[in-house]
């Protein structure tokens, strides 16, 4: 069904939000992107603009919105999470894997997909592939670096399940708390832990005047990176 285009029943409509030019929207043009300018995977492509997003000064940069699917109903679901670590393998992220929707999706579809939004460089970067969950030994290396409130909380919170009230949190923190008195170093719960995003397509984007962006994806053929530009 065709909904009415009248202009008074939009709450919003074409906003330009820090444009300098009235009823235009923000052009893009901090920079450009080519193929010559890429590194040989995206791993270390991926590297090289997260360290130029921190020379920035972008706030962050390590924020990203995480996408599952579960099925059979596919139905999708995105959420903001922290990119905690990177290597030649993939991406990794740190999460309840009992309780949450994410895990729940992950559960029933392996696949899922990060986006990164760096506004300061007007630059996107697409990830998509299997995810595979870390051990414990090594989300117990990352779960040792948080703040002790942090540690307990990852305890004590059953992510993404319905609570009666703040009260009961509050209370489940104060269980894990006692049970943990006195001691220092906390294991880290076999539902709680990293997940690494494997890539299987990776793509930058470097936003252009006139939404001319300039779109380049890594697709993995086999051991192979094939680089390809996208139409914006
Ligand atoms: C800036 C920001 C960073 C976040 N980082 C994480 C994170 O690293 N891990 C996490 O589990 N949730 C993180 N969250 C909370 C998630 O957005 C989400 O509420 C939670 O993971 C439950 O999502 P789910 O019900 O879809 O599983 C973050 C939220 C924000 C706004």
């Amino acid at each position: 069904m065709l909904h009415s285009a009248a202009p008074s029943n939009k709450r919003i409509f074409a906003p330009t939000g820090g444009s300098t030019d009235p009823g235009h929207a923000v052009q893009y043009k901090a920079g450009a992107l080519n193929i010559s300018d890429l590194a040989p995977t995206p791993t270390a492509q991926f590297h090289a603009w997260f360290n130029e997003a921190l020379a920035a000064g972008v706030y962050q940069p390590e924020t990203v919105t995480l996408a599952t699917c579960s099925l059979p109903d596919g139905k999708p679901s995105a959420r903001t999470v922290f990119m905690k670590e990177l290597d030649d393998r993939g991406f990794v992220v740190y999460t309840n894997m009992g309780t949450s929707r994410k895990a729940a999706d992950m559960a029933s579809n392996p696949q899922a997909a990060l986006t990164f939004w760096w506004r300061e460089m007007e630059r996107q970067v697409r990830v998509e592939g299997r995810t595979e969950r870390l051990t414990s030994e090594e989300s117990q290396v990352y779960y040792d670096t948080r703040i002790r409130g942090s540690r307990i909380g990852a305890w004590a919170s059953p992510q993404s399940q319905v609570l009666e009230g703040r009260e009961e949190l509050e209370r489940r923190v104060e269980e894990v708390e006692k049970r943990f008195d006195g001691q220092e170093k906390i294991p880290v719960p076999e539902f709680w832990g990293g997940v690494r995003v494997v890539p299987e397509v990776v793509e930058f984007w470097q936003g252009r005047e006139s939404r001319l962006h300039d779109r380049l994806r890594y697709r993995r053929e086999g051991e192979e990176w094939v680089v390809e530009r996208l139409s914006p």
